[in-house]
């Protein structure tokens, strides 16, 4: 082989790993067109558009500065590429208790649309967070008096994710093993003056003093309840379990 072969070689195989993992990509996820639910087949109609609600992009931007792309995904993988449907309540719930539907789906390109850049996330040391805005309150309500009202179970969720992010190893049912750290320097620690606030977090703070959410923890917080990716997509973009016929794919 002389140096010339050898040249071309080389361009060529990372030339066309070049285009097929970067620039066929880029080119077909830049501007995905508009895809509609189909009448008879979805029930929804008009065009797909995921969800959006609560303080999106501030709490976006702490998730960002904080690094927790690190160590969490935000991608439901295809099933081709892995069996996250399959990981209890990642995709979405096996079992919706307000719908007693399987919500469970693979994430989709519209899922992050509008955002500078999307939180797939670098690796997976902790859970992916796709549905945790979902997986956290459901968790609380299968603990919970079931008359509990859903406005109340936002609150113990929101509870919970304060104190995680506060201390991941302080929550009630002592998780002394996590090793998700500590952004106790996302909240205040100041002296009780008259009454202790309601907005204290449920820790021992030492006599006198409480702990209170900064203004980035409440924004973070509103960003996490808010990641629920389980609305319905169009039967054209639909692979979730709920929606073969036979096979259930726990596991
Ligand atoms: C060093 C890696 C690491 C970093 C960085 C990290 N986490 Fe975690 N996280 C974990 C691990 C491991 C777990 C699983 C243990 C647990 O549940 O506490 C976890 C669990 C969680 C959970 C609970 C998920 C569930 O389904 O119960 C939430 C919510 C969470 N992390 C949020 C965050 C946020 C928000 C940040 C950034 C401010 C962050 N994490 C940064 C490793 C990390």
């Amino acid at each position: 082989m002389n140096f010339r072969q050898f040249a071309f070689g080389l361009t060529f195989s990372f030339g066309i790993a070049w285009l097929a993992v970067v620039i066929v990509p880029f080119f077909k996820m830049r501007n995905p067109s508009p895809v509609s639910f189909q009448e008879g087949v979805d029930e929804n109609a008009g065009i797909y558009h995921p969800k959006r609600t609560g303080r999106l992009a501030n709490g976006y931007e702490v998730y960002a500065e904080n690094g927790c792309y690190q160590c969490h995904t935000q991608v439901v993988r295809n099933t081709d590429a892995g069996n996250d449907l399959g990981r209890p309540d990642w995709g979405g719930l096996k079992l919706d208790a307000d719908t007693g539907k399987d919500t469970r789906r693979e994430s989709n390109v519209f899922d992050y649309s509008g955002l500078d850049f999307a939180p797939i996330g670098v690796t997976r040391l902790g859970p992916d967070l796709m549905n945790v805005g979902r997986r956290v309150p459901a968790r609380i309500r299968a603990k919970a008096d079931p008359d509990a009202s859903a406005g109340e179970i936002d609150g113990q969720a929101r509870d919970w994710f304060y104190r995680h992010l506060y201390n991941p190893r302080l929550s009630p049912e002592l998780r002394d093993w996590s090793s998700c750290p500590s952004f106790s320097f996302l909240f205040e620690e100041r002296e009780i003056t008259g009454e202790r606030s309601s907005e204290a977090l449920d820790v021992d703070a030492g006599p006198g003093m409480e702990i209170v959410a900064g203004e980035k923890a409440r924004a973070l917080v509103s960003y996490l309840m808010s990641l629920k990716h389980d609305d319905p997509v169009p039967a054209s973009m639909d692979f979730s379990p709920a929606d073969q016929s036979g096979g259930d794919s726990e596991g």
